[in-house]
């Protein structure tokens, strides 16, 4: 496996190994007159163009020819709940007649009726839904995803969703990067007994994910009247402890200060963050925590967006993920999430572009491998249709997605019908 990309009018490198806060979430490291070679999955050398033509044997090479195209890093979509049973469009009528998300949830709506749908499928329906949502975010640039459960909350059901994602990692050529999210919501024989539950997400379900260690990173729904901030601080010590990583929704309907919880405790990442206190945002700067942003679900439940500005200006490091969800967030579009980002949020494209690759990949614990165009890094990568990464917000709501590399090998292609593997 072999690879020359030719000639692509732009490198849009967002070379690093680290994320990137504050203005340095403006720099893309732009290349042009420059080729790149890759082997064995890995990205070898990057050069100008004439350099590479007399450095390599061709004929050992599959040659892309990107003239004319900008070529980009994968992005990495940080935060999807894409593997659940059912759909929940009755739910979204209810919304845009004026039900609020929480009220919907409080009367036994919302993630309780994805739980039900969840527990009733079985492995094989569970893992062929996702899978082609899997396809679905490929073909929007996307070579690394985060995937939660959640839609358990008993061992069974949270178990397996949690099998399809590390057998859908074995068999998909995307990466998934797996979390263990049992505190989504609380069951209703818990009579609103959150400690009970959290204990049992402890004593029972988090050690069982670890031995068979099917997740990563452990996440909570840290919300008032879901799991307030002394229970989600006793579960995410607790996983903690036990070697899990961690992330939290925080923030995202009222604020009770999980942003600060989330600092407090090191988080990997902090999500949604719409209500997130000054005194929360600068708990994420300081403990380095990657604030993750999801537009998509902001414009779906009609709330105010994050403010991406003032995290940005005090030196957040900020990305922004789709949220796929079958409740709150039924899209994983990523071109409606970057029109989002630039024309609501006022991101810059740069930024942008920088949330949805490096810092993205900062947000699931890869940004050593992945998130960069940068050698020695997974050879990852997407070719625009147009000259410019700028086409990316400027022609709005369009996947202008050409071709998806993936560990070195071409697996989409628009010219050549689609997916390719
Ligand atoms: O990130 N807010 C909590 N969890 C999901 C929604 C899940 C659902 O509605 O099914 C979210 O928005
Ligand atoms: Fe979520």
């Amino acid at each position: 496996m072999k690879m020359i990309i030719k000639n692509p009018s732009q490198i849009v490198t967002c070379s690093s190994f680290e994320g990137k806060n504050g203005s340095k979430m403006q720099d893309l490291n732009v290349l042009s007159d420059s080729s790149l070679v890759i082997e064995e999955g890995i990205i070898k050398d990057i050069d100008k163009t004439n350099i590479i033509l007399e450095k390599y044997d061709l004929n050992e090479y599959e040659i892309v020819d990107a003239t004319n195209k900008a070529l980009l890093p994968g992005f990495v979509d940080s935060h999807t709940h894409f593997v659940f049973g059912g759909y929940r469009e009755e739910e979204f009528s209810w919304r845009l007649r004026g039900d609020s998300y929480m009220d919907i949830m409080q009367r036994g709506g919302g993630i309780v009726s994805s739980v039900k749908s969840t527990k009733e499928e079985d492995f094989d329906t569970l893992y062929n839904s996702a899978k082609k949502r899997l396809d679905s975010m490929l073909s929007f640039g996307v070579t690394t995803v985060e995937g939660k459960s959640g839609y358990g909350l008993d061992m069974d059901t949270e178990i397996k969703q949690l099998q399809v994602m590390k057998k859908l990692n074995e068999d998909h050529v995307l990466d998934i990067a797996t979390t263990f999210l049992g505190p989504h919501a609380l069951p209703k024989e818990y009579n609103k007994d959150e400690m009970k539950f959290i204990d049992f997400m402890i004593e029972k379900v988090l050690p069982r994910v670890k031995e068979e260690n099917l997740a990563e990173f452990a996440d909570i729904f840290c919300e008032k009247n879901v799991f307030e901030i002394e229970s989600s601080k006793k579960y995410l010590n607790a996983a903690k402890e036990m070697g899990f990583k961690l992330k939290l929704h925080a923030d995202e309907i009222v604020r009770i200060e999980g942003a600060k919880l989330a600092g407090e405790v090191k988080a990997v990442s902090a999500d949604h963050l719409l209500q997130a206190s000054d005194e929360g945002i600068k708990s994420l700067v300081d403990n380095d925590v990657v604030c993750t942003l999801l537009p998509m679900t902001a414009f779906s439940l009609k709330e105010e967006y994050a403010r991406a500005r003032y995290m940005i200006d005090n030196g957040a490091c900020v990305a922004l993920a789709t949220d796929l969800n079958p409740g709150s967030c039924f899209t994983n579009s990523i071109p409606l999430m970057i029109s989002l980002a630039t024309i609501y949020m006022n991101m810059s494209i740069e930024e942008t572009i920088n949330a949805l690759t490096i810092n993205a990949a900062k947000a699931v614990f890869r940004e050593k491998q992945i998130g960069s165009i940068d050698v020695g890094k997974k050879a990852d990568m997407i070719v625009l249709e147009f000259p410019s990464y700028k086409f990316l917000s400027y022609h709005i709501g369009v996947n202008i997605v050409e071709k998806v590399i993936k560990n070195g090998k071409l697996v989409f292609d628009k010219t050549k019908g689609g997916i390719l593997c």
